[in-house]
């Protein structure tokens, strides 16, 4: 079931019936360079069985597909904090190599961040790209999001030490 309608599909609940695109997708080195190591690689149709069992059991559901009409092409999911920080949540995505490059990245985020803040009640949504995930910060720019600082040496990815750029964006109608 859609969740927001794009100018290219939905973005909209995972279905069991997702696995073989999900595991064809997401079984993709360069898109697991940009991820925590929890997104596997290689990415395999078990990982995917599990991420979408996963999913099904969460309450509430935090973690969405983007769709083409015919199948999905990507992944755009929220993990929301506790205790002091419970009016904040971390934002994640990635797209299908194939897709890269067309917009529509900078169209779900703005979408997603919109209906999150809604439909969760959220004061801050916030990013955390590796300093070397151009294309990630200039998505995260177009869709409202703020530079707040530079996380230096914050990552080991792939053997590497990275630094991290954390953008952030505040929800303007105050929910509290
Ligand atoms: C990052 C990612 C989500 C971008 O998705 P996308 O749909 O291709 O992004 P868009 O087309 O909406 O926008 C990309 C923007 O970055 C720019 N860009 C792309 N590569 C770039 C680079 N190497 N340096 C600078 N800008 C770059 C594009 O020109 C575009 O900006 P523009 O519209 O001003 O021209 C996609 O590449 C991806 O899934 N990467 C792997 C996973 C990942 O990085 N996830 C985010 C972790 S924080």
């Amino acid at each position: 079931m859609a969740i927001i309608n794009t100018s290219f599909g939905t973005i909209r609940y995972w279905s069991i019936h997702d696995a073989d695109a999900l595991a064809k997708y997401a079984n993709n080195r360069k898109i697991w360079i940009n991820l925590r190591d929890g997104f596997p690689f290689p990415y395999t149709i078990e990982h995917a069985r599990e991420f979408l069992a996963m999913v099904a059991q969460q309450n509430p559901v935090t973690f969405f597909a983007i769709a083409t009409p015919e199948e999905v092409i990507g992944g755009i999911g929220l993990t929301i904090n506790t205790d002091v920080h419970r009016f904040t949540a971390e934002l994640g995505y990635w797209l299908a190599e194939p897709y890269w490059g067309k917009g529509i990245m900078s169209e779900s985020v703005t979408r997603f961040v919109g209906f999150a803040f809604e439909h969760f009640g959220l004061v801050r949504i916030y990013a955390e790209p590796y300093a070397t995930n151009a294309a990630s910060c200039r998505v995260l720019r177009k869709a409202g999001f703020e530079l707040e600082g530079r996380m230096r040496s914050s990552v080991i990815k792939d053997g590497q030490i990275l630094d991290q750029f954390l953008y952030a964006k505040i929800n303007q109608q105050n929910p509290i």
